[in-house]
């Protein structure tokens, strides 16, 4: 009996070593909003089980946009207390703060000096921010190599990110390739993990859910800044009992995120029968929204109160994820030339 429990267990333990590494990160760069829930979050928490997952807040990488002492470390805080009140959990899943790891900062020298100009000036995000602001800064220009280097740096086999992030991991993998060439077999070329159906959320005028657009729907808002954002999901003039389509309704598209197919089959009637009003819809969905958020406002106070906890779940994320960012790091510095 005892060899065949014995075999389990190595083939359990076998298992979880064999789990594939999953990572990704979310600026710390505002509040928190449906549309970073759905596209982001809830994928990392669904996933939590399946991967060996390491999910940090990117906080270097919003030293490029925010410059405020007081304004940044509320922002960490914050990411920290959203990510736990959405059902990370700690004991699963490597919680850590990327400036923690300065070894990232180092990886991200020596693929800078493999980088060319004009490559990076090919990036979407870098030619919008020469579009929107005066000046941009080099830790801007700098944005997807940075990423690269967190990417890498953990030998990552899968990046889950919504769609606006897919480049910045086509980035990651074209320096893995790049490094590889150069210096030897060195890095894994990771995998983008996109879920569709949730890519993208529209947000209240139904342009995709975006702080930039102002059209969010708060996800840790009060119940009355959830109902005013959902009262102002804009729609078209029709009334209670003329027939709606649901296929492009704003305020449809946001209940596929909440309902099972057979309930929105009966919503999906109710629309094209004209038997319901834009009103009745919101307040549907209203409830919906509340009864996902309410369970998770209340872990975000608990943990709220408890600031030092946080504090230490991120410090024992930190310390695990630089026990594998060192070990590589030996490696880098070694094929690179500078260990003598
Ligand atoms: N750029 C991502 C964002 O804006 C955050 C991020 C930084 C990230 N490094 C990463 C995401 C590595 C995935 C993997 O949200």
């Amino acid at each position: 009996m005892w060899v065949i429990c014995a075999k389990l267990f190595v083939f359990w333990y076998y298992i979880g070593y064999m789990k594939k590494r999953l990572l990704s990160g979310i600026k710390p760069s505002g509040i928190m909003h449906l549309g970073n829930y759905f596209g982001a979050i809830k994928q990392f928490v669904d996933l939590q089980n399946d991967y060996d997952s390491l999910v940090f807040i990117a906080d270097l990488h919003a030293i490029t946009t925010i410059q405020n002492k007081e304004e940044l470390s509320k922002n960490i805080l914050n990411v920290a207390l959203d990510y736990l009140a959405c059902g990370l959990d700690p004991e699963k899943v490597c919680l850590f703060k990327q400036s923690d790891v300065p070894q990232v900062a180092e990886l991200t020298w020596y693929f800078n000096c493999i980088t060319t100009m004009p490559y990076l000036e090919r990036a979407t995000a870098y030619k919008d921010a020469l579009i929107k602001e005066k000046e941009v800064n080099v830790g801007l220009f700098d944005y997807p190599i940075l990423m690269a280097a967190d990417i890498l740096i953990y030998d990552s086999n899968v990046v889950p990110v919504g769609q606006d992030q897919k480049q910045h991991v086509e980035y990651a993998r074209d320096t893995a390739q790049k490094f590889n060439n150069i210096f030897g077999q060195t890095f894994i070329v990771p995998e983008i993990l996109i879920m569709k159906e949730v890519a993208i959320v529209p947000g209240i005028d139904g342009r995709k859910m975006s702080k930039s657009y102002g059209n969010t729907i708060p996800l840790f808002g009060t119940d009355e800044e959830i109902k005013k954002a959902v009262m102002k999901i804009v729609t078209d003039s029709k009334k209670t009992d003329e027939p709606k389509d649901p296929n492009t309704c704003n305020i449809f598209t946001l209940h596929k995120l909440f309902l099972k197919d057979n309930e929105l089959k009966i919503l999906r009637d109710k629309y094209t029968k004209g038997s319901l009003s834009y009103k009745e819809s919101k307040e549907m969905l209203l409830e919906e929204i509340l009864n996902l958020v309410r369970p998770m406002r209340e872990k975000r106070e608990n943990y709220a109160r408890d600031l030092d906890k946080v504090r230490d779940i991120l410090k024992n994320g930190a310390k695990k994820a630089k026990i594998i960012a060192d070990e590589k790091m030996n490696i880098i510095r070694d094929k690179v030339g500078v260990k003598i």
